[in-house]
């Protein structure tokens, strides 16, 4: 039996199934999927500080699964919450989705997301992440598939907008996969190639909530407790994705949630880089750990001068120590005096 477990209808929320960011609002916050970002060592970290509703991997390449690469088993760990990690799949053709899909059925997932949403030009040529939406009869197929292989998952879809500033082309691209079986979807409001400095507009999401009978989940733009708050009394989405700001502050859930834990900026950094090393192979420590820092680094006073400075280093060791040195410059960066709802 598969070990999934489909969502049952919407429930009305009651105290006792509030979801556990329901101190600040009953809107659930998830983290984002984030290549080379949210595999076990960061979703540790973020757990470490109390954790979110919901996790979600990294996108993982459903092709290389099957093809049994050698880090599938770092690929597909879903520590510290398997039942509250969703595994996020990119793939290029409908038998690949429900070959990973069937693979991975009794590992205790949550469920699975399918990426449409992935705008990196390398994975767009290869026919991955959004460039579905230019395929839809294919990304049906591939949706239904999916839902054949695991007819008791939970099953979503990451999406953009697409090529256009408008709710057409991705409602109509949205409802026709709701038809094949789909749970929930997420939407993150940006065009294919808009730059990162142009901020998301939640507005869409609310015009795709209006055509959905599914839950619609917001994604882009949360930047701090206050956006966030702003955000759903605004938009009030059926959940929210923080991305980046969870790693440039990976306490945020809990702030959200009103705890008033205290920060400390370097024993974090220390705590990522053991995590990371217990929970990812050695080949991929330089560069998870500068990923990583490139975000953590940016509420920093130098921390764009840091992150230089880490690039050029290819052991945990001396990313540590340098990072060691930058907090004896500058104690004043350790604590971050984070203002409180
Ligand atoms: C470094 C990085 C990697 C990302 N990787 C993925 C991914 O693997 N799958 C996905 O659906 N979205 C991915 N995204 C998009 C995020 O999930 C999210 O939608 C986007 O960052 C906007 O949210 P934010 O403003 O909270 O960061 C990635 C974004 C960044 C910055």
């Amino acid at each position: 039996m598969s070990a999934f477990t489909r969502p049952a209808t919407t429930q009305p929320q009651t105290e006792s199934n509030l979801p556990r960011s329901s101190f600040l609002t009953a809107t659930p916050l998830y983290l984002a999927p984030m290549v080379t970002l949210t595999h076990a060592g960061v979703r540790h970290l973020i757990e470490e500080y109390g954790g979110c509703d919901r996790y979600y991997t990294e996108m993982i390449s459903a092709e290389a699964i099957c093809a049994r690469s050698e880090f599938r088993r770092w690929y597909l760990d879903l520590q510290p919450a398997p039942e509250r990690t969703m595994y996020q799949f990119l793939f290029r053709d409908p038998e690949a989705v429900a070959a990973v899909v069937r693979e991975v059925a009794d590992r205790g997932a949550l469920g699975i997301d399918l990426n449409m949403g992935c705008s990196a030009p390398h994975i767009v040529r290869g026919g991955g992440g959004i460039a579905w939406m230019r395929r839809p009869d294919e990304a049906r197929r591939a949706v239904a598939a999916a839902r054949g292989a695991a007819p008791h998952a939970r099953l979503s879809v990451k999406l953009r907008l697409g090529e256009q500033r408008a709710i057409a082309q991705v409602a109509e691209f949205a409802e026709a996969l709701c038809r094949e079986g789909l749970d929930e979807l997420t939407l993150h409001p940006k065009t294919r190639g808009e730059p990162e400095s142009r901020p998301a507009d939640w507005r869409f999401v609310v015009e795709l909530q209006e055509r959905l009978a599914v839950p619609v989940n917001a994604s882009g733009g949360v930047t701090s407790v206050e956006s966030l708050r702003r955000k759903i009394d605004r938009f009030q989405p059926a959940a929210v994705m923080i991305g980046r700001e969870a790693v440039r502050s990976p306490w945020i859930f809990a702030h959200a949630r009103g705890e008033q834990l205290e920060a400390d900026r370097r024993a974090a950094a220390d705590r990522f880089l053991e995590l990371l090393s217990q929970y990812q192979p050695a080949e991929f420590h330089p560069t998870r750990a500068k990923r990583f820092f490139q975000y953590y680094t940016q509420p920093l006073r130098w921390g764009a001068r840091l992150f230089q400075a880490l690039k050029k280093y290819t052991t945990l060791t001396e990313i540590k120590e340098q990072i060691h040195e930058y907090f004896e410059n500058h104690p004043e960066d350790r604590f971050p005096n984070e203002r409180r709802l």
